[in-house]
């Protein structure tokens, strides 16, 4: 088995009917690992596991809105019944209800930030660690952002969500090392998805990402996989509370 075969495994991936875990789920797909396919809308998710197994991989696809702790329970119970095990947790869903200076976000907005990328993550690495702990292996990742490492002038509170959910992995990452899982994050750049949409369609924001961007270009979402990947899998063996950037540079640019 190579380092980074998923065979055997059992991955659930949040918010992987588009975008960077859209892209997850296939490579972890190909990897070997059985695959749940998560997102809000379960014929979204059907249509992306279905595509998976078209291309030879084992996927289910089962809604849930990670920010209903009903959901997540639900979540973990039918990824257990379909697969029997989970032994990587891939928590990519996140939202950003907010735009604008720190100061004037809402309350409103804040909070579903706030629970929705941290308090919800919380949620289902609870209801998935006693399970790995039994069994003595586990891997967590975590999408967080570069946002969650700078000031950032109009996405404050996701920044905000993003720094608290790196600090989750270093603070989880101590409890469950004893039973030897491993729980990281992968910090993405600026990535070509929906999400980003509005970002890059603004020629000043992406005129001004471009100029800080030694590799000088925005990422794709496959970009982000190759260090999920590793975390994920035997080759991140002895990786554990680490942030890894992917960036294209922009963090490192004098
Ligand atoms: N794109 C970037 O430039 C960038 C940069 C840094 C970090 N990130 C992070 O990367 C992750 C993925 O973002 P992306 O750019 O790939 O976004 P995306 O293309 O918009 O995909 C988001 C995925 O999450 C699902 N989703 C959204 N809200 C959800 C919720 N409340 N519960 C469950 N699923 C939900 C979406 O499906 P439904 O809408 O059907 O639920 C979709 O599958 C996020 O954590 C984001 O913060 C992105």
């Amino acid at each position: 088995m190579g380092l980074f075969d998923l065979t055997g495994k059992t991955a659930v991936v949040t918010g992987s009917t588009r975008g960077i875990g859209r892209a997850i789920a296939e490579e972890m797909a190909r990897a070997g690992a059985r695959v749940v396919v998560s997102g809000r809308k379960q014929e979204a998710c059907d249509a992306v596991a279905a595509e998976i197994r078209k291309a030879g991989g084992d996927a289910v696809g089962i809604a849930c809105h990670i920010g209903d702790k009903a959901q997540v329970k639900a979540l973990v119970t039918k990824a257990r019944a379909a697969f029997d095990r989970i032994d990587i947790l891939v928590l990519n869903a996140a939202t950003n209800p907010a735009y604008g200076p720190l100061a004037e976000v809402s309350d409103e907005a804040f909070d579903k930030t706030m629970a929705v990328n941290v308090h919800s993550q919380l949620w289902l690495c609870a209801q998935v660690l006693p399970e790995m702990a039994a069994r003595k292996d586990g891997a967590i990742v975590f999408i967080a952002s570069i946002g969650g490492f700078r000031g950032s002038r109009n996405l404050g509170a996701y920044a905000i969500s993003k720094a608290a959910i790196m600090q989750t992995a270093r603070s989880l990452a101590g409890e469950w090392s004893p039973h030897n899982i491993r729980i990281n994050c992968v910090a993405p750049g600026l990535i070509r998805t929906d999400f980003s949409r509005a970002l890059i369609e603004n020629k000043e924001v992406l005129a001004s990402r471009l100029a800080t961007t030694p590799l000088g270009r925005v990422g794709e979402p496959i970009d982000v996989v190759g260090a999920v990947i590793l975390l994920a899998s035997d080759a991140g063996r002895f990786i554990t509370g680490q942030s890894i950037v992917v960036d294209g540079g922009t963090t490192i640019a004098g």
